[in-house]
Order: C-alpha cells, then structure tokens, then sequence
C-alpha cells in the first residue's frame, strides 16, 4: 500500500496521507510522491485542483525523524538537490492552481508549514497545529519564519515559533491560517466540494488570480526557502538535535543541559 494516494475525480486530484500507523509522518520516498504528483497535476489539463488531506484522526506528524537521524549522521549537511523535502516545498510554492488543505488532528512541522503554500484550508475541531522547530534544536522551514510573522503578527509567530507550542483549530482561524473550523468526519468532505467548486470555474482566471496574489511575494518566498534550508541542513546535525531525535525514538523527555 502506497503510503501516499492519488486520485483524480471532477477535476480534482486528491493526495491522502495513507501512513497512518507512522501518524502521517513524513519519509523522503513520500516526499518524491507529493512532488512527481504536484508537476503531474500542473501539466495535466484534467486536473483543475488539487486537495491535500489526511484522516480525520492525523494530518501529519511531520518529517520521518528516523530519515532526520539518517541525514544526521551522515558526514556532510545534504544538498538541496538531495532533499525530498526541499523539492517538495519549491514545487508546492510554486504550483501554479488552487491548492486546498483538509486538516484534522496533529499537523506537525511541515504538517502546519506547507499550508502557508494552500490556497484553501478547512480544519477538523480536533486539529492541532504547531511548528516545533525550535524544541528539535531544529529551525524553521517552507519560508515559515517569513510567511508566519506576516500572517499571525511578529508576536504571536514567535510564540509558535520559539515556544513550539501546539495552537488549536480556533486559533489558527483567529491568525487566518484556516478559513473554517467543521467536524472532523466532515472535513474532507467539506474540503472536497470547495476544491470541485474551484474546479468548476474557469481555470485560466483562477491560475492568473493566483499568480497574481502571489506576485510579489514568490520570488522572496523560494529565496527564503533556500536560505532556511541552508540553516536547517546546519541546525539538523548539531548535537541539540541529535539529543532531540535520540529522546524521541527513546520515548524521553530531551535534555538540552549540555548543548
Ligand atoms: N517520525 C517517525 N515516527 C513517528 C513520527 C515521526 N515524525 N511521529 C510519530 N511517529 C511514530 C511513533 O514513534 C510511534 O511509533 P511506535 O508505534 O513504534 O511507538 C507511532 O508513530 C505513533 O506515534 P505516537 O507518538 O505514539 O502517537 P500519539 O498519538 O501519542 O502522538 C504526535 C502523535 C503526532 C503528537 C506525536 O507522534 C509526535 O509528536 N510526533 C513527532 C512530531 C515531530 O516532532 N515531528 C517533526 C517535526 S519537525
């Protein structure tokens, strides 16, 4: 079983997180699916949006942190060109129709990150969001340390971003990363019928309204992913996050005393 779904229905292609026992989490071969699948729908005339959803349990508990450890510990800071992760994020950026979120339970890291690059974003009542970057000795990524200031507020971004600390599906409704709270049973449903409404509309007029919504910010957007990935690449085998992954394949609590 493949552990990302795709399927195309009324001009909708629809990606499942399907790692459900591994809560959603992450791998580098995921990644590669979510991109392949991205530049398919891009160039495919059938596919008029796209739809990233979960289970109505678990979005995503975000990056596979045994594949963290593995690029830990090997002996250079992997290139961008050798990262899924970066891939998937330039392609999500960049993508050029509407792109809606469902989201119920955890949406960790790149969980609540890539959602800055969805146009639409619906959340279960159970959803819980949070960029714990920092408590992985970990930093930001997906341009999040550019994208969440200017959406939540300097302040409140780094209270997300320097404490880590879960936020609630009505808070981040309050901070316009969600545009409503429903039901988790319901929420992919409800997702799903946003997303054929977008289809049903003139595809031309919605690229363009997109593409010029974003106009100012996608060149900043894709510079400030390189920049972080630089930091991240860095940040990712510095002995607070090797005590991060280590405490947490462990099932302890870290301790950051000695890094
Ligand atoms: N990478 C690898 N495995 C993960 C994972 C991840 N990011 N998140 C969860 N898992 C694994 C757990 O190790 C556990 O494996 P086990 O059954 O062999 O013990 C299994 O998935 C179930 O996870 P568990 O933590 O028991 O579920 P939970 O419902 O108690 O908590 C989360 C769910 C998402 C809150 C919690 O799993 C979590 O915090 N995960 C890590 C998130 C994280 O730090 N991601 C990186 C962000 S940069």
């Amino acid at each position: 079983m493949t552990d990302i779904l795709v399927h195309t229905e009324a001009g909708v292609m629809t990606l499942t997180f399907n790692r459900v026992e591994r809560k959603n989490s992450i791998t580098g071969a995921m990644y590669d699916a979510l991109s392949d699948a991205l530049e398919s729908a891009a160039g495919d005339t059938d596919v008029r949006t796209v739809l990233i959803q979960g289970d109505p349990t678990i979005f995503s508990a975000g990056n596979d942190i045994g594949d963290f450890m593995k690029a830990a510990a090997a002996p250079a800071a992997p290139s961008e060109a050798d990262s899924p992760a970066i891939r998937f994020l330039r392609t999500i950026a960049a993508f050029p129709k509407p792109v809606v979120a469902s989201v119920c339970g955890p949406a960790v890291g790149i969980g609540t990150t890539l959602l800055f690059h969805c146009d639409l974003v619906y959340a279960g009542d159970n959803a819980a969001f949070s960029m714990p970057f920092v408590n992985l000795g970990l930093v930001p990524e997906a341009a999040s340390s550019l994208l969440a200031p200017q959406m939540f507020g300097y302040h409140r971004a780094a209270e997300a971003l320097l404490l880590g600390e879960p936020f609630m599906a009505e808070a981040a409704l309050e901070v316009g990363l969600v545009n409503r709270v429903v039901p988790p049973t319901e929420c992919n449903g409800i997702a799903q019928t946003q997303a054929r409404k977008l289809a049903a509309k003139p595809l031309s007029a919605l690229m363009e309204t997109k593409r010029l919504m974003k106009l100012s910010q996608q060149a900043v957007v894709q510079e400030r992913i390189g920049v972080e990935s630089v930091s991240f690449g860095n940040a990712m085998r510095s002995p607070a996050a090797k005590e991060a992954f280590t405490a947490f394949m462990e099932k302890r609590k870290p301790d950051f005393s000695k890094v």
